[in-house]
Order: structure tokens, then C-alpha cells, then sequence
């Protein structure tokens, strides 16, 4: 095999699907195949090699217009961008909407619901009909959190590092019913599963109902032994609810693999699908004793559907997924959280052997991927955020939170290795003015 060849004849085809990539059409009607055929050379390498390779992901940073901003955007786990397709659909399917929203919206649009689930379980390894599709994580999981019967003096056991609105719902139930809501605090980074494990276990008691986990902890980016702990809940009589928020489209899981009851995330994270958009899954033989958080004719129901009755609701943006769908599958899992990984590695590899910078999170491949925390001493989160961004251009996020602090940086698919080298350079300026 010549590879040099290969190689430009690969860059040859990936301009031509550049273009297409910002003309006005659908990535499944135009583009399938003359991916399908550029990717070819590249089918034989693992995913690992592959995260190396910039000219595969060059022409993924071209199909989002984000990899242009004016501004270098590292707070991916935050929300991310849509790929221009997906902008493109969302577009589409607006324009549609105002032609006529009664008809095109009800009749049309709410047609393409059941191909969506169909969609979205694949990607999720699970049955369509234990998938529903909603707004948001906090939707997702505070269906779950409000939707499960639980008396007085019943015990659910979270973290103080989960997500502040599962913990506000979950203290809304203590305060209204007089459920007990304990908290765990961890010391993270942890590179020790079972020390988590046991932490769950021993805040167990006779009492015990639910175990609330976080997948992917959203202020460190620690990827948190969800399968391990369901499994020891199980054992325990528990039932387990998982926030997926920063996994989902991002990790190579099938979510019936983690061994959770529930589980919920955004799809505006790094699938990359409208801001706007989530998804809830339910064991199917736990759907019937879900209530739904809004109404349903058959609140007792086990068709996942129940949860769907949102009212009306942005049409546009649901059906977007499909488009943020293909292009995630174009790609596929394991090489996007491959290169994410690598990317995470790049910058924070670098930045740790900067003297008076701290990476506040573990680099090992199975506790971390895109998240990782940074500080630089003397200087707290949010002042080394605001310099980041008002002297270097780069917009990240600040976390101080009981025992975390710092500024979290979150790459996805279409940042260039060149942000990230400026990100480094800045941290190093930074880091000498700080001591000096
Ligand atoms: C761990 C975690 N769960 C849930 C959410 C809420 O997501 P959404 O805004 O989609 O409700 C977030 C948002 O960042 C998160 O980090």
C-alpha cells in the first residue's frame, strides 16, 4: 500500500466533502458515500493510531463552523457546537415549521420520532422501547428522580459532586417527604476503583433505596466505576440511577453494559445534536412504575412514550438529532473518544511540566477522557479563567467546589492541536508572571 498516495488522494476527496459539507444538503442524502470512500485508507488503523492522525481530523474540524470562531472555545463539556450539517437540518426543518406549523409540525415532523429512538438506541446497545427522548440530562433524571415512589425515612445515597440540579431535586424529595438524601464527598482524582465501590457500599443501610451516580464527573472529568457500583448496589437490593451527561456520544459503552436502572443525558454534549435536546433510558421492566414527570393518559404505563407528553415543544431541534446522528456515526465512538482522549493528553502532558501548574485530574485512559481540571499557583480559578480569556482568547470554565478547584478545559472533535498549543503557551506565561 503507498501510503503517500493514499494520503493525497484522501485530501483530494476530503475537500471535495468539505465543500459539501457547507452546501445546503443532508449529510445522509449527499454524504454517506463519499465518506464512506475517503475514510477508506484509513479503515486498517486503530483507533489510537487514528487519534493521531491530523489529516483525518482536519476534515472533521471543517465541518464545524466553531473550528473558526473567533474565539478558542475549551468549555465543550459545557454545551457544544452542532456540526454545520446538523445547523443545517435544524434550519431546514424551522423553515418547514413555518409553513405551516399545525400541519408540518404534528403531521410531519412528529413522524420522525420513532426512526430517532430507533437511532438513538443503536447508538445507545439498548431496545428502542426503553428509550424517550426529551430537552435535556436534568429532564432525563429528574423524571426518574421525582418519578419513583419512596416513603418517609427511605434512603438515597449521591455524592456532593454530582450535579446540582439532581441534588436540588433530590432535596426537594427530603424536604417535602422526608426521604434521606446522604452525600459522599470524594477526594478526586482516585485512581482506585474499589476505594469508590466501598465508599458506596459502606454508606449503605437497611434503609437503602437508590444509589444516584454520575458517570462522568463534570467538575474533574473523573470517570467514575459505574459498573462496579451497580453491580454492588444490585447485590444490596438497590436500584441505580445514572447520570450519563458527559459519556454519552463520547465513551464506547452500551448503556445495559453499565448495569444501571436509569440512566439520562444530554445529547447536546458531545453528541453534538441542537442545544435543546436529551434522552432518558429505563430499563424496560422498570417503565410501568415510573410516573411521568408531566401527564400520560396510562400513568402506570410500560411504554416509554408516557414520557414524551412535553407539550409543544421545539420540533426543529428534536428531529436535528438525526442529522448529529449520522455525522457521530460517520465518525464512530471509539475513534471519537480516541482523538478526544489524545487531545486531553496533548495539552495536559504539556501543561504539567510547567513549574507552579497543577492538573487536578488523573491522565490514565480509563479516569478520564475530554474533561481534565488545571490550576496555576496563586492564582484562583476564576482569575486564571478571566485572564485565559480577556488576554489569550480562550474560553474555558472556572470550578470551586468544597474540594475542587479549577479551571476545567473540555476539547471536542473540531478543536486544532494549534488552540491547544496556545492554551499551553499561556498557561506557561501565566504560571511565570504568577511566581515572578
Ligand atoms: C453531570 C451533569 N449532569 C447533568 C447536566 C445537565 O445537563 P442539561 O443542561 O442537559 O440538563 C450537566 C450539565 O453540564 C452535567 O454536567
Amino acid at each position: 500500500m503507498n501510503y503517500y498516495n493514499n494520503r493525497r488522494s484522501f485530501i483530494k476527496k476530503a475537500s471535495a466533502l468539505v465543500g459539501a459539507f457547507s452546501i445546503n444538503s443532508l449529510f445522509h442524502q449527499l454524504h454517506a458515500e463519499s465518506w464512506k470512500e475517503a475514510t477508506k485508507s484509513f479503515e486498517g488503523l486503530s483507533a489510537q493510531d487514528l487519534a493521531a492522525n491530523e489529516d483525518y481530523w482536519s476534515v472533521i474540524q471543517q465541518g464545524y463552523s466553531a473550528s473558526s470562531s473567533p474565539i478558542i472555545i475549551l468549555n465543550n463539556g459545557g454545551v457544544s457546537p452542532s456540526p454545520v450539517v446538523v445547523q443545517q437540518a435544524v434550519e431546514r426543518f424551522n423553515q418547514m415549521t413555518n409553513q405551516g406549523p399545525s400541519y408540518f409540525m404534528w403531521q410531519i415532523l412528529d413522524q420522525g420520532r420513532e426512526s430517532l429512538r430507533e437511532g438513538l438506541a443503536k447508538l445507545g446497545g439498548c431496545s428502542a422501547e426503553e428509550i424517550a427522548i426529551n430537552r435535556n440530562a436534568t429532564e432525563a433524571l429528574v423524571t426518574v428522580i421525582y418519578g419513583l415512589d419512596l416513603k418517609k425515612g427511605d434512603e438515597v445515597i449521591g455524592s456532593t459532586q454530582d450535579y446540582p440540579n439532581m441534588m436540588q431535586a433530590w432535596r426537594q424529595r427530603a424536604i417535602r417527604e422526608g426521604i434521606v438524601y446522604k452525600q459522599l464527598t470524594f477526594d478526586f482524582p482516585i485512581e482506585n476503583d474499589e476505594e469508590i465501590v466501598e465508599k458506596y457500599r459502606k454508606a449503605i443501610t437497611p434503609k437503602s433505596k437508590i444509589i444516584h451516580l454520575t458517570h462522568v464527573i463534570n467538575w474533574n472529568g473523573q470517570i467514575m466505576p459505574v459498573k462496579k457500583i451497580a453491580r454492588m448496589a444490585h447485590e444490596h437490593g438497590l436500584e441505580v440511577i445514572i447520570d450519563g451527561a458527559h459519556s454519552f456520544g463520547l465513551l464506547d459503552f452500551t448503556i445495559p453494559e453499565l448495569e444501571g436502572d436509569y440512566f439520562g443525558t444530554s445529547l447536546h454534549k458531545y453528541l453534538s445534536a441542537p442545544i435543546g435536546s436529551g434522552m432518558l433510558w429505563i430499563r424496560k421492566e422498570k417503565i410501568s412504575k415510573v410516573w411521568p414527570l408531566v401527564c400520560a393518559g396510562d400513568p402506570r404505563s410500560d411504554n416509554i412514550r408516557k414520557f414524551e407528553n412535553l407539550g409543544t415543544r421545539s420540533f426543529p431541534i428534536e428531529q436535528g438529532i438525526g442529522e448529529a446522528l449520522n455525522f457521530h456515526n460517520a465518525i464512530g465512538t471509539k475513534r471519537k473518544e480516541e482523538r478526544i482522549r489524545y487531545l486531553k493528553d496533548y495539552w495536559a502532558k504539556k501543561a504539567k511540566e510547567i513549574p507552579g501548574v497543577q492538573i487536578q485530574t488523573s491522565l490514565k485512559a480509563e479516569y478520564s477522557c475530554a474533561l481534565a481540571g488545571v490550576s496555576v499557583a496563586g492564582l484562583n480559578p476564576s482569575d486564571l479563567s478571566s485572564i485565559l480569556f480577556n488576554t489569550y482568547k480562550i474560553h474555558t470554565t472556572s470550578i470551586s467546589l468544597e474540594n475542587i478547584h479549577c479551571v476545567r478545559i473540555s476539547p471536542h472533535v473540531y478543536t486544532k492541536l494549534s488552540d491547544l498549543d496556545r492554551l499551553v503557551e499561556a498557561l506557561g506565561k501565566i504560571a511565570t508572571k504568577s511566581k515572578g
